[in-house]
């Protein structure tokens, strides 16, 4: 079980420290990890000018599973598009072929008051959103900017082969077959031909899956309905770009993007686990940021890419042990409760487990 782990910039370096001494507890217990440090993002253009280097990129190929903590900042924000943090983790996706994201949004009952939602509407949520990764507008070609006419035009291309929304939508049937066989794909169809074919394939599909409900939402509606009846959804399958924009929605349903873990597989259950938070400049270096989204993807790597699901289940019931003791960081906090930093939410953890 070999891990490539980038710990990347920002709180990541912080995060991905309690992570690994999560790991080390397994470890300790028989588990053969081993872990390798590399750099991605803003780190490695400081060491190597490069968001993603060809060392990181050998040592990404090499692994098993790769841990990553967070990327950017604002240190980096003025650099070249191809300089960003940002385009670091584009290009690690794109290399191992990372193209099915999976971005569960669980309600953790002792949480439920911290959503900005009524805590009924919330009241044990969980939805799978399964975003494709690798395609979409984010790596269509053409795209640039350019003077036409006289003036500055911006262009990019929406852009799905049958082939990528076959794999995915296969991704997400049988996620749904694993929960409540429900799955909804959200486009829009009706201004859209890119997604007039995504839905297309999604039904062509839908014949190898017959147990599973499938349903399809505009992506508008989709929004709408996230916030109304969050309920209603068991796994929810779109594209790149707005599975982007909607998984950053359904986060914020839970009250705490700062507990949301998230897994990027190839076709071989390959691959990268990330906190679906950002690199929170802010409070970086400070020991005070939620390292339980990074502990809780170490968690997601253990099920997914070593199928080790008990070790998984290990970590995970420690989490939720670790709220229901009322241990809390800035993000989640609450009156009453235990305020601890980073490295002691990581203490509560290992002594949970
Ligand atoms: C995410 C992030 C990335 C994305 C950015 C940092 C490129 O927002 O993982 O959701 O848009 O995919
Ligand atoms: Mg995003």
């Amino acid at each position: 079980m070999k891990i490539c782990v980038l710990a990347g910039d920002g709180i990541g370096p912080e995060i991905v420290a309690e992570a690994l001494r999560v790991l080390d507890v397994l470890r300790r217990d028989g588990l053969p990890l081993e872990t390798e440090m590399g750099l991605l993002g803003g780190c490695a253009v400081d060491a190597a000018g490069d968001p993603f280097p060809d060392a990181t990129r050998d040592l990404a190929r090499a692994a098993d599973a790769i841990l990553l903590g967070s990327v950017g900042g604002p240190k980096w924000d003025g650099l070249a598009r191809e300089l960003r943090p940002e385009r670091g983790l584009l290009r690690i996706r794109k290399d191992l072929e990372l193209f099915a994201n999976l971005r569960p949004a669980v309600v953790y009952p002792e949480l439920a008051g911290a959503s900005a939602l009524k805590p009924e509407v919330v009241a044990g949520l969980d939805i799978l959103i399964v975003r494709e990764l690798t395609g979409d507008i984010y790596f269509g070609q053409p795209r640039g900017i350019e003077v036409r006419d006289g003036e500055r035009v911006g262009y990019n291309t929406m852009i799905y082969s049958e082939s990528e929304v076959r794999r995915i939508a296969r991704v997400a049937f049988a996620a749904a077959m694993k929960r409540n066989r429900r799955l909804c794909s959200v486009d829009k169809m009706n201004v859209l031909e890119a997604t007039q074919l995504w839905r297309d394939v999604v039904i062509e599909t839908a014949a190898e899956f017959p147990q599973v409900e499938l349903s399809h939402m505009l992506v508008d509606n989709a929004a709408m309905q996230l916030v109304r009846n969050p309920r209603q959804f068991d796994v929810i399958v779109t594209g790149n770009m707005f599975g982007d924009i909607l998984s950053d929605e359904a986060s914020m349903l839970t009250g705490s993007i700062g507990m949301l873990p998230s897994a990027s597989l190839d076709a071989a259950n390959k691959g990268l686990y990330e906190p679906i938070h950002g690199s929170a400049p802010d409070i970086a270096g400070r020991g005070v940021a939620n390292p339980l989204a990074t502990i809780l993807s170490a968690a997601m790597m253990l099920r997914y890419s070593f199928g080790a699901a008990e070790a998984a289940e290990r970590v995970e019931k420690a989490v939720k042990q670790v709220l229901a003791q009322g241990y809390r960081t800035g993000d989640i906090d609450a009156p009453g409760m235990t305020r601890v930093g980073t490295r002691a939410m990581g203490d509560a953890v290992i002594a949970a487990m």
